[in-house]
């Protein structure tokens, strides 16, 4: 690689125009857009070093093109390509929220491992993930790319997902550069609309927002994206404190930091710049260094170092950053380290990447209910399959699967009939169509090709319905398979109603009527309000949008090869009306009783049988097809002082028919301070796999520093504190059922400031 003093070398020999060139990034385009506006003459710019790097490139054989014309500029400064490639690059996995739901770092890895081999097969060295944006807003689309709603939980995804993608060393081939994302606060828009403004508090900022971010950047992210939102009314586009302050200065990131796509242009909208040229100086002042689409760098940059209106050093402090990321990717070395052959077919969706997609959808599957222990299903029934994703390929992938195939996609269909093949039997019927409303079905389409999400169907509400129940007849136990449609989560896709559309609620209510046996399987990229659903199935499952081995996957789920392990990574509300809503906010002074005690916190108009502060299905919440036992909780001391750590441990045993598995949750639960902080804080969780009847201890260490929460007294303030006093620190199987001891800790020493 080559060292810091040759990239000096390098940069004192270039142009200032050479320089911004490099900070140019753009998209020629192709079959899948990713925004509203694609770069023009690329080919030209390339070749007289006005790119430096390219995203969305469709082919190996194009981006080879690309770079020999880069080699072909003044200095040769190969180009940098990358993608958006976000669960899975081919071979396509669960959504992110619903890998966030495995509680499984080692899954998580894995996966992104995968990603970045068949990634970097097509020519790809670096990838626009992971999104780590904490979000306790199921109405926000993008929950569907996030985490969910703990910043723990999402700092292990985030770690997880840089070591898997980067691997030990970004030189080698198959090692692409992750970049984190959307720096920040991006998940918390206001009214759930995408794109809106957050406000919070800086603590709430600190404590909530930004782990991900730090824990991503301890794992040696490359990369970091800016955020489309204001936060506290200043853009993240141009957030000088958070990038240049704590990002870079705080962190120590040194990384490279790319705007979102035509985010620096926005600025004008966001009526923070005056024009285009005003908008290109706020960003590089801020600290953005790679200019995504907009290309206002590349137009106004030279004019303004002229006019002395910024610091050249910006550009070259800017410059040196992308040169020493390509220096990271080898590419300085071999400009066609990950383009020189086109994939072999044995590097994309091979039966391995098949086999880790399968195993997956199990470990990301949330069971909710399961009467009478419905599930899972003898391979001897007559099942009737039944619901319009039962029998699709478009959807399956869910959003943000750029480079994904429908052709590649095991529907649910095929899944179930393999499994059920010389046992049981199969009965197939559509049942109702996605979605009723012709504009809404439009919508969802407006992304897609040929290949409708929402396909046109013909018939009639009233036959899909009749043959439905006809199958449901004919057969010992229904299987619905209902949700969203792809695009009904993601980027743009907010909603204001989280039910299951109109027909297919419907449908369900159709199905339970008939008096047969009810599982419901749902698909969607966000928590839903399922009230009703969970009323009428016998069996909830929820298994996200489980990718390119759907069927296999969930057939192994429902007929038992395989257990639902997933815990939910966000509260699925009782109603939209309670949002936002996450197990991990401060108490009220009123704390909530019943609905009948006028002055208390909660609604009017909610049953008292679902905590008004929490959903109807609490985080880290799933059941199993076994069950498990908890000991009591212990810790090995009483009092814990700086410097120290304590060891929490609890006895789980698994005391029910099967083998299966359990995620331990340790909460912490803090003593009275003088910033009142959330009453239940994930600190620690381990994923045990217990045979029948084995048990496992448990064991969670935790640091002094694991009490610490932010002091900040403005955005960007890294001032920490631990309050002092009795925590309990809590065990269980997920955040409403827990248990624990009491430990001490004692405050470090002096003052803590404002405080
Ligand atoms: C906009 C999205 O916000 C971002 O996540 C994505 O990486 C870029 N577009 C590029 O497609």
């Amino acid at each position: 690689m080559a060292d810091a003093a040759a990239i000096d070398a390098l940069l004192a020999r270039m142009t200032l125009a050479e320089k911004i060139g490099q900070l140019n990034l753009v998209t020629p385009g192709g079959d899948t857009l990713t925004g509203a506006v694609v770069n023009s003459d690329v080919a030209e710019k390339v070749r007289t070093g006005r790119i430096g790097s390219i995203f969305g490139v469709k082919s190996v054989a194009a981006a080879r093109g690309f770079q020999t014309l880069a080699l072909q500029s003044r200095l040769g400064i190969p180009l940098l390509f990358a993608e958006d490639v976000i669960h899975g690059h081919r071979t396509i996995f669960p959504l992110p929220i619903g890998l966030a739901a495995s509680f499984d770092p080692d899954l998580i890895r894995r996966t992104a491992r995968i990603a970045a081999d068949e990634a970097s097969a097509c020519g790809i060295d670096q990838v626009y993930a992971p999104m780590v944006d904490v979000c306790r807003d199921p109405r926000w689309g993008r929950i569907a790319e996030s985490p969910g709603e703990d910043p723990y939980l999402a700092s292990r995804y985030a770690a997880a997902m840089v070591e898997g993608f980067q691997r030990d060393d970004l030189t080698r081939a198959d090692a692409v550069m992750a970049c984190l994302k959307h720096f920040a606060g991006y998940g918390a828009p206001a009214g759930g609309r995408d794109y809106a403004g957050a406000d919070m508090s800086p603590a709430r900022l600190h404590d909530v927002y930004l782990p991900p971010f730090r824990a991503g950047v301890a794992a040696g992210a490359g990369s970091v994206m800016a955020a489309f939102h204001a936060l506290n009314g200043i853009p993240m586009h141009a957030h000088r404190r958070l990038i240049a302050g704590w990002l870079r200065d705080t962190l120590g990131f040194d990384g490279l930091l790319v705007a979102d796509y035509t985010g620096v242009a926005e600025l004008v909208a966001h009526h923070v710049a005056v024009d285009g040229a005003a908008a290109a100086r706020l960003a590089l002042g801020a600290g953005i260094d790679l200019d995504m689409v907009s290309e206002l760098f590349l137009d106004t940059l030279e004019a303004a170092v002229a006019a002395g209106e910024i610091e050249e050093g910006l550009v070259d402090q800017a410059c040196r950053r992308v040169l020493r990321a390509k220096a990271r990717l080898g590419l300085l070395e071999d400009p066609f380290r990950r383009i020189d052959r086109d994939p072999a077919g044995q590097r994309l969706v091979t039966r391995a990447n098949r086999r880790v997609a399968r195993a997956t959808v199990a470990d990301c599957s949330v069971l909710l209910s399961n009467g009478a222990g419905l599930l899972p299903l003898s391979p001897r029934s007559t099942v009737a399959l039944i619901g319009p994703l039962a029998d699709d390929r478009v959807n399956m992938s869910g959003t943000w699967a750029v480079s994904s195939r429908p052709s590649d996609v095991v529907t649910i269909r095929a899944g179930i009939a393999r499994a059920l093949q010389g046992t049981g039997r199969l009965i197939h019927a559509k049942g109702c169509h996605l979605v009723e409303d012709a504009v809404l079905a439009a919508r969802l389409n407006v992304h897609d090709g040929q290949e409708k999400s929402v396909p046109d169907d013909p018939r009639s509400a009233e036959a899909l319905l009749e043959e439905a129940l006809a199958a449901a007849r004919r057969a010992d136990v229904v299987v619905a398979v209902v949700g969203e449609a792809k695009d009904y989560s993601g980027e743009g896709a907010s909603r204001l109603d989280l039910r299951l559309p109109a027909p297919q609620l419907r449908l369900l209510r159709a199905l339970k009527a008939s008096g047969r046996p009810l599982a419901v399987v749902v698909l969607t990229g966000r928590p839903l309000v399922l009230v009703e659903e969970a009323g009428l199935a016998d069996a909830l499952l929820v298994a996200w949008f489980p990718g390119t081995e759907a069927g296999n996957g969930l057939a192994d789920v429902l007929f038992g090869e395989a257990e639902p392990a997933g815990r939910l990574p966000a509260t699925f509300p009782f109603h939209e009306g309670q949002i936002t809503v996450a197990y991990g906010e401060p108490p009220t002074g009123r704390p909530f009783r019943d609905r009948f005690e006028k002055f208390r916190t909660g609604y009017v108009d909610m049953p008292d049988r679902v905590p008004h502060d929490d959903g109807l299905f609490p985080f880290g919440f799933g059941l199993s097809y076994t069950r498990f036992a908890y000991g009591p909780a212990r810790a090995d001391r009483a009092v814990l002082r700086p410097g120290e750590s304590v060891e929490v441990s609890v006895a789980v045993r698994n005391v029910g028919p099967r083998a299966g598995r359990e995620v331990v949750q340790l909460y912490l639960s803090p003593p009275p301070g003088p910033i009142a902080r959330p009453r239940l804080i994930l600190r620690r969780f381990v994923k045990l796999q217990l045979r029948r009847e084995a048990e496992a201890v448990a064991r969670f260490r935790l640091s002094h520093a694991d009490f610490a929460a932010s002091a900040a007294e403005t955005v960007g303030d890294a001032a920490e504190w631990v309050a002092p006093g009795p925590y309990r620190l809590l065990v269980g199987p997920h955040s409403r059922a827990l248990h624990g001891v009491t430990v001490v800790v004692e405050p470090l020493p002096g003052p803590v400031r404002g405080l």
